[in-house]
């Protein structure tokens, strides 16, 4: 059976986490269904972390050649764990199995939204899922610059922005 990836943008927010509920809604009866749950962390200057927190954060970079020289800090990572296992959660609650669900982090070097669009380019995704709004709490605008770039510029999947 072929899988079909899946790739839920995630950032903390209420509005991110029903896009997982709606995921979870959608793909339970889908057992090819192979769901990654995708945060960005914030990068931070190193200067800026003691060397406890130095040490944490290279010990993480153990598995992860990618974030070589990069830093962020342990208490965003802590935060963004702490969301994936909820939102693990609420998938299996839905009813997928627990292979069927990955979560993953990236760091961010450059804009958030492009960072989303390299793993849709080389991940081999068939749908994204994103909030319509995230984390701001300014109203003004109908999407947020990450779902407003990212629904304007993914190729190559169906994109479902998530209200
Ligand atoms: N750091 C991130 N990592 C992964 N996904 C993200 C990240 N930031 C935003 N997203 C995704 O994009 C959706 C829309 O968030 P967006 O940031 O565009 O809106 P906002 O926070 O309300 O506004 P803005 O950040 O432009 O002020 C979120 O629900 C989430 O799915
Ligand atoms: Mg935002």
């Amino acid at each position: 059976m072929d899988h079909h990836h899946v790739l839920i943008a995630v950032d903390g927010s209420r509005n991110s986490m029903r896009a997982v509920e709606y995921a979870g809604e959608v793909f339970a009866t889908h057992p090819e269904a192979r769901l990654v749950l995708f945060h960005i962390l914030p990068v931070i200057s190193r200067v800026l972390l003691d060397k406890e927190e130095i040490k944490a954060v290279n010990a993480r970079k153990v598995e992860r050649p990618d974030l070589a020289g990069l830093y962020w800090r342990l208490e965003d990572e802590d935060k963004m764990s702490e969301f994936f296992a909820k939102a693990q959660d609420v998938l299996e609650k839905a009813g997928m199995k627990q292979e069927q669900i990955k979560s993953k982090f990236r760091v961010k070097t450059g804009e958030i939204p492009d960072a989303i669009l390299e793993e849709i380019a080389l991940g081999n995704y068939k749908t994204l899922i994103l909030g319509r709004r995230g984390l701001s709490r300014v109203r003004e605008f109908f999407l947020g610059s990450v779902s407003t770039k990212v629904v304007r510029e993914a190729r190559g999947c169906a994109v479902c922005v998530v209200e």
